[in-house]
C-alpha cells in the first residue's frame, strides 16, 4: 500500500470546462492586465493557484446541505446547526457568521484595540495587518528565525518566538497588548504548521500577563494534520480531538470558512466570552447582518457546518497534504527553490533564489508569475515586496520584504495529478531560462493592499 499512489478520494460528478490560450493572446491580456494576475479575466487561466481561499469544490452533501439550508431572518436551524459544529470542533460557545474572515477580523479588531495597542502574530495575513492598522494598532511579526530562511527544514516553521514574545510583551507592557494570535498554518510564513508545544508555549506567556490569545483558524485542519504526523505524542489522535485541543488553548478565533471551511463564501468570529460577543454582535448587525446569519445566507451556514465537519476526515486530509508535497518533491527534483519542507496549501518558491540577478526592488516574484502565466496559463500570486513592501513617497525608494516568494495555491478538491503534472512541466521550462527572466517597473499603486491594483511594466 504505501508505494502506491495518493489517489483523489472522491470521483467527479460535476465538471467545468478549462481552455487553452495561444502565447500571443496570454502575452496580450497580461499586457492589459498590467502584468498583475489579479487583473486578469479568469477566463483567460488555465490552472488557477492564485489562492486556495474560496477556489473549492464542495461535496454532494455539501451541496444538499444548500438545499437544506433555513432562509429564515431569526433563529434559523441552520444558524444552530453551525453553533454546534462550532462548539463541538472549536469549543466556542459565541458564534457570529460573518461573510469571509476578514469582516471577523474588522469587528474583533475594533471591538478590543485602540491605537497605540500592539497585536502580535507568527506572521500576519496582509488583512489582518491592515485592519489592526485600520485602528491605529501595530501588527508584529514574530516567526521563529528558520521561519525567515526558506530553504531551511523545521518541522513547525510556523511557530512563534516564544523569547521574541515575552521581550516584546516586556517592552511595550502587557497593558497594550489585548491579544496575541496565532496563525494556523501560517500562510504568509510559507504556509507552515504551528506545534501544539508552540501553542501551549504562547498559552502560558499569554496566562502570564492576562492576554488573550486568538487563533487565525483559516487553515486549521491542514496544521491539524501536520501535527498528527510530525509532532510526538499525535500520530493515534484524531485530527478533530486535535483541534480540539488546539482551541482549547485559545480565548477565540478568526475563521475564513474559504479556506478549511470548503465553501466559496463564509466565516465567523468565536470565543468564549458573553460581554465580548454581545459588544461584538452590535457592530455585526451594524454591517453584517443579524447575529443568525450575520453576512450571509441559511444555506451558505449550513454548507459551512458540513464542509468544517468534512475537512477533518482523514483521507482527505491524508490526500490533500500529499497532493501539495507531490508538486514540492517534482518541484525540488528539477532545482526551483522552494520553501522547505512544502506547507499544508500551496508551495511558495523562492524567486529571490531563483532570479538572483534581479533585485527586490525589481519585484523578481512578479517578474516569475508573469512568466509562468505567459509559459503556460498558470496563475500564481507574488508573496514579497508587490504585497508587503511599500514605496516612500518623497523619495521614490522601495522597503523590501523580507522573502521573495511566488505562491501556487492549491484550491481544495479541484486539480487532478495530471494538472499538477502540467504544473511542474511549465515550471520547468521556466526554469530552464530563468537566467533570461528581466524584472519589473511598477508603473501605478494604491496602498493599502496595493498588491491587488499596481500595475507593471517589463524592464
Ligand atoms: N487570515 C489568513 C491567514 C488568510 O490566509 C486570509 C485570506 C484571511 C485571514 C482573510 O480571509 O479572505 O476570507 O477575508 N487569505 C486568502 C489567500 C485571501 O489568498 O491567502 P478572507
Amino acid at each position: 500500500m504505501g508505494s502506491r499512489s495518493i489517489i483523489e478520494p472522491f470521483r467527479i460528478k460535476s465538471v467545468e470546462p478549462i481552455r487553452m490560450t495561444t502565447h500571443d493572446e496570454r502575452k496580450r491580456f497580461l499586457e492589459q492586465a498590467g502584468y498583475n494576475p489579479f487583473l486578469l479575466r479568469a477566463e483567460h487561466v488555465l490552472i488557477d493557484l492564485l489562492t486556495d481561499s474560496g477556489t473549492g469544490a464542495m461535496s454532494a452533501e455539501q451541496w444538499a446541505s444548500i438545499m437544506r439550508g433555513d432562509e429564515s431572518y431569526a433563529g434559523a436551524r441552520s444558524y444552530y446547526r453551525l453553533l454546534d459544529v462550532v462548539a463541538d470542533i472549536f469549543g466556542f460557545r459565541y458564534v457570529l457568521p460573518t461573510h469571509q474572515g476578514r469582516a471577523a477580523e474588522r469587528i474583533l479588531f475594533s471591538s478590543t484595540c485602540k491605537p497605540g495597542d500592539v497585536v502580535p502574530n507568527n506572521t500576519h495575513f496582509d488583512t489582518t495587518r491592515a485592519h489592526i492598522e485600520h485602528v491605529g494598532a501595530r501588527a508584529v511579526d514574530l516567526p521563529i528565525p528558520e521561519g525567515r530562511r526558506p530553504a531551511d527544514i523545521h518541522p513547525f516553521k510556523g511557530n512563534m518566538d516564544l523569547d521574541a514574545l515575552d521581550a516584546l510583551i516586556g517592552e511595550v507592557g502587557a497593558d497594550r497588548i489585548p491579544l496575541v494570535m496565532l496563525t494556523v498554518t501560517n500562510n504568509s510564513g510559507g504556509g507552515q504548521p504551528v506545534s501544539m508545544a508552540n501553542v501551549r508555549g504562547v498559552r502560558a506567556i499569554c496566562d502570564r500577563y492576562r492576554i488573550a490569545l486568538y487563533i487565525d483558524a483559516c487553515r486549521f485542519a491542514e496544521n491539524c494534520w501536520f501535527i498528527r504526523e510530525r509532532e510526538e505524542g499525535y500520530a493515534q489522535t484524531s485530527p478533530r480531538e486535535i483541534a480540539r485541543e488546539l482551541f482549547s488553548y485559545a480565548d477565540g478565533c478568526t475563521m475564513s470558512a474559504k479556506k478549511d471551511g470548503l465553501v466559496n463564501i463564509g466565516g465567523f468570529l468565536a470565543c468564549n466570552d458573553e460581554a465580548l460577543a454581545k459588544q461584538e454582535s452590535r457592530l455585526l448587525i451594524l454591517t453584517e447582518g443579524f447575529p443568525t446569519y450575520g453576512g450571509l445566507a441559511g444555506r451558505d451556514l449550513e454548507a459551512m457546518a458540513t464542509g468544517l465537519e468534512e475537512v477533518l476526515h482523514e483521507d482527505y486530509l491524508h490526500y490533500r497534504i500529499a497532493s501539495t508535497a507531490y508538486l514540492g518533491r517534482h518541484l525540488t527534483e528539477i532545482g526551483v527553490p522552494i520553501v522547505q519542507p512544502p506547507g499544508g496549501h500551496a508551495i511558495y518558491i523562492d524567486a529571490a533564489a531563483m532570479l538572483p540577478h534581479i533585485p527586490a526592488r525589481m519585484f523578481p516574484g512578479q517578474a516569475l508569475v508573469a512568466e509562468l502565466y505567459l509559459e503556460g496559463g498558470i496563475r500564481a500570486v507574488e508573496v514579497g515586496t508587490v504585497m508587503f513592501g511599500s514605496t516612500d513617497p518623497q523619495t521614490g525608494e522601495e522597503t523590501t520584504a523580507a522573502m521573495e516568494l511566488v505562491r501556487l495555491a492549491i484550491p481544495r478538491r479541484v486539480y487532478t495529478q495530471s494538472h499538477i503534472d502540467y504544473v511542474h512541466e511549465v515550471m520547468g521550462d521556466v526554469f530552464a531560462r530563468r537566467e533570461r527572466i528581466a524584472g519589473l517597473r511598477m508603473t501605478w499603486q494604491s496602498p493599502p493592499l496595493r498588491h491587488f491594483t499596481a500595475r507593471f511594466e517589463p524592464l
